[in-house]
């Protein structure tokens, strides 16, 4: 894994899977890279998917945008959209749209700072993923990323992004 690692701070983007029966010790190996290497990369992004969220593929993506924004629980609906918004100014590669759709899924009330267009699910979930990209990439520009997608059995339609994501 420290060898892929220092492959990738040279450029070469790599994607490792780590599979096993449950309890083998994959997340607390993971964990122990993160450690090792909190140094060398600002952008540690973890996703984790979750039995009791099965239905939903993006959750883990809105877990991951809620803990990066630094959402309070009693956050207004326009707090939570600063801060999405402050999220978006850092890297420059975000289309357009990213926010509102962003704020869309979050359940974050836009009202008429940003306006999404009508568009069915599927288009949605095409934008969302080249956001997610997107936003992935102009991390990547700037330093070498770390993405953690845990357990993604149980989120497996999130998938086409590991594979795109590591061209990246
Ligand atoms: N190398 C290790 N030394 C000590 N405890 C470990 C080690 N690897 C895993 N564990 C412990 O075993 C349990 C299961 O590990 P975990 O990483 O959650 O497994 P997995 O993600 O494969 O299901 C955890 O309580 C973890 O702390
Ligand atoms: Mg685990």
């Amino acid at each position: 894994m420290l060898s892929r690692w220092r492959q990738v701070k040279e450029g070469g983007g790599q994607v490792a899977l780590i599979s096993g029966e449950p309890g083998i010790g994959k997340s607390r190996l993971v964990l122990a890279l993160r450690e090792r290497i909190q140094g060398e990369s600002k952008a540690l992004l973890s996703y984790a998917c979750s039995p009791h969220h099965a239905n939903s593929a993006l959750f883990p993506f809105v877990t991951q945008l809620e803990r990066a924004a630094g959402f309070a629980p009693d956050d207004a609906p326009e707090a939570r959209l600063d801060k999405l918004e402050s999220l978006f100014q850092e890297p420059a590669a975000c289309p357009d749209n990213a926010v509102a759709l962003f704020a869309d899924l979050l359940g974050i009330h836009i009202g008429s700072r940003h306006a999404l267009a009508a568009m069915s699910p599927l288009q949605k979930k095409g934008l969302l993923f080249s956001a997610f990209l997107a936003q992935l990439e102009g991390l990547a520009v700037r330093g070498p990323v770390l993405v953690v997608l845990e357990d993604e059995p149980a989120g497996a339609r999130a998938g086409p992004v590991s594979g795109r994501a590591g061209d990246r």
